[in-house]
């Protein structure tokens, strides 16, 4: 079995680099920077793509520009990184968290509307491991009610909602290109965006409050340096090239481990709507309903199978948020993902079809050995 190592790169990132190296010019005023931009908004069926150092600032980036602040309320889901409810109380509004729909591990557009007051300004759609969230409900929710709709699509880069692409529904779409993610920098971020206006200011925020057409020392605004550099876009140029062909790969992979499992009934695998035209595959996402997850994901690992124990609590329960400064729907389905579910990253289904089929076979393993652990130490007690 082998599993491909993470991130990749050959020749065609080190030609760039030394490109970049080899110029004047090693910022974000590179011609690589603003050809990556136009390509990745391009790619993602959005008009306009400002990149930044990484996915958490342009998460930040974006509440800015909409003018949220204290006094508001954004929308977030239970799960998620951390990033995505720091960003709403950094910009000085209060996170409310909100819980998943049963299955989806992505926010349920119910209990969305339930969670609206007069001080909401915007929900944060997350579409979690890659697969969308119910995006066309909560565009339906939020015009309703007046709200800003965010995509963080920080996990689906290329994933579709009836072909059409994730980060391209709200207002603004944020990707993040960390090192695990499926397109990656080391470090790095891009909001995408449609609207004029909006993608307008964000550019001029995140270039110290400039505009286009004025001298370089004009600020019109009040704003701050978040620009990539030419080496970050010099790899993602690179990687872009080889994400389709890596979708694609991830897909067939997905499918034929699924397949192979089809009569494993321990494992609940994450929903994937018929509104799902693509997946990015960051995560598979499943849950255990028999078993001790622990344990199984602790068999998996010892048998050279990469997977994390999902995270290990709802985003209000970290420190962070322990004294306050969050609003709190009831959670259950959240709460109870955090101890039954898991995940396998993307290079898993990076592989040729023998190491998926390998992996399958040791999925099987890991999951009878977790469910005649449990059955012995309950029978002791
Ligand atoms: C859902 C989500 N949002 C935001 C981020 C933040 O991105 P970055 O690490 O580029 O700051 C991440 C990173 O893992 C993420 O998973």
């Amino acid at each position: 079995m082998h599993i491909p190592s993470w991130p990749q790169a050959d020749e065609s990132e080190a030609d760039l680099l030394r490109a970049v190296l080899e110029s004047p010019q090693w910022g974000g005023f590179h011609p690589f920077v603003a050809e990556f931009e136009q390509s990745f908004a391009a790619y993602q069926h959005a008009a306009y793509g400002i990149s930044a150092f990484n996915g958490t600032v342009t998460l930040e980036l974006a509440l800015d520009v909409l003018g949220i602040t204290d006094g508001d309320e954004v929308i977030v889901p239970a799960i998620s990184f951390i990033s995505t409810a720091t960003a709403v109380s950094r910009s000085g509004a209060t996170p409310v968290f909100v819980d998943l729909r049963e299955n989806t591990f992505n926010l349920d557009p119910i209990r969305v509307r339930e969670a609206i007051t007069s001080r909401t300004k915007a929900v944060m759609a997350v579409h979690f491991g890659g697969t969308m969230c119910d995006i066309e409900a909560l565009e339906a929710v939020c015009r309703e009610h007046n709200l800003y709709l965010i995509e963080d699509a920080a996990h689906a880069h290329g994933s579709e909602w009836n072909g059409k692409r994730a980060g391209s529904f709200g207002i603004a779409g944020s990707f993040s290109f960390q090192n695990g993610k499926v397109l990656c920098s080391g470090e790095g971020g891009m909001l995408v965006s449609s609207d004029d206006k909006f993608a307008e200011a964000a550019r001029s925020v995140a270039n110290c409050g400039r505009v286009k057409g004025q001298s370089f020392y004009e600020h019109v605004r009040l704003g701050t340096n978040f620009r990539l550099t030419a080496f970050q876009a010099a790899i993602l140029l690179a990687q872009f090239e080889r994400l389709p062909g890596q979708i694609e790969r991830r897909t067939a992979n997905v499918r034929l481990l699924k397949k192979l499992l089809s009569s494993v009934e321990e494992v609940i695998w994450q929903e994937q709507p018929a509104a799902v035209t693509a997946n990015s595959w960051y995560l598979l996402v499943g849950r255990l309903t028999k078993g001790n997850r622990d344990k199984f994901t602790a068999a998996l690992a010892a048998a050279g199978v990469p997977c994390t124990p999902f995270y290990p609590h709802t985003l209000y329960r970290n420190l962070l948020y322990s004294e306050g400064g969050c609003r709190v729907m009831e959670c259950p389905v959240a709460e109870a993902r955090v101890r039954d579910s898991f995940w396998l990253p993307h290079r898993v289904f990076l592989g040729d079809d023998p190491t998926t089929e390998a992996v399958g076979e040791v999925l099987r393993k890991a999951l009878s050995c977790s469910v005649s652990i449990a059955v012995s130490t309950a029978s002791l007690w």
